[in-house]
């Protein structure tokens, strides 16, 4: 272990970030420079701690971190799932809880009882093809948007959609269900294998705080 490293941290923009962050202050490790809303600054120091915070699109956090530009990503396990970088998942931060799920009309229920070669929007067409031809032994066409994925049953460009379901009032408001669950999902902490080996120990002890404080 060298003290003089610095520790680089990606984290996922927005709510997960801030989330993160308050939770990193809690067992002290907190990082002046960005709570200033208004910088457009990229990277943020903690001189005193020799941390390194970046902000970045959450599917890029397992980039990051896969090559070692970040030696921790914090990041849903949704975006863990969909890019299957090889990094190791070391803890459950437990925010950020929601459902990956097959969601669609009620009258889709019985598409998915018949291996019937349906079409299937998502953001997350890897989650959505494991689901379906790994445990469902179902052939289906996936067909991927990039947001909104809610509208892909109600303009008749997929039977069902394959999405993250948080408080469920979009699939209400919209006229759809939830059909099936395929997994749990909630923020996760990442780690580069190699970082994994070279710090162990500040890597270890900062994984301990957090899941003291997270039982707390
Ligand atoms: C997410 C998800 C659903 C919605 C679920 O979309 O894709 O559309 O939130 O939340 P709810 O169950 O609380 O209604 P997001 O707002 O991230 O935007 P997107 O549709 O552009 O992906």
């Amino acid at each position: 272990m060298s003290d003089d490293r610095y520790l680089t941290f990606a984290l996922g923009k927005g709510r997960l970030a801030n989330k993160t962050m308050e939770l990193f202050e809690k067992i002290g490790i907190t990082c002046e420079e960005m709570e200033d809303k208004s910088s457009r600054k990229l990277i943020f120091v903690n001189e005193e701690l020799k941390l390194r915070f970046f902000l970045s699109k959450g599917p890029d956090v397992p980039t990051y971190v896969e090559y070692g530009a970040a030696d921790i990503g914090i990041v849903g396990r949704d975006t863990i799932l969909e890019e299957n970088r090889n990094v190791y998942e070391v803890l459950d931060l437990g925010y950020g809880k929601c459902r990956m799920c097959v969601c669609g009309p009620a009258s889709a229920r019985e598409l998915l009882q018949h291996h019937e070669r349906i079409r299937v929007a998502s953001k997350y067409p890897n989650i959505a093809r494991d689901y379906f031809y790994d445990k469902k032994h179902q052939t289906v066409d996936i067909i991927k948007l990039n947001g909104s994925v809610e509208l892909g049953p109600l303009v008749e460009l997929s039977d069902v959609i394959v999405d993250i379901v948080e408080t469920g009032s979009t699939l209400k408001e919209n006229g759809l269900e939830v059909l099936e669950e395929v997994c749990p999902l909630s923020a996760r902490m990442i780690v580069n294998p190699v970082s994994m080996q070279m710090e162990t120990e500040r890597i270890k002890d900062l994984v301990n705080r957090l899941r003291r404080q997270l039982s707390a």
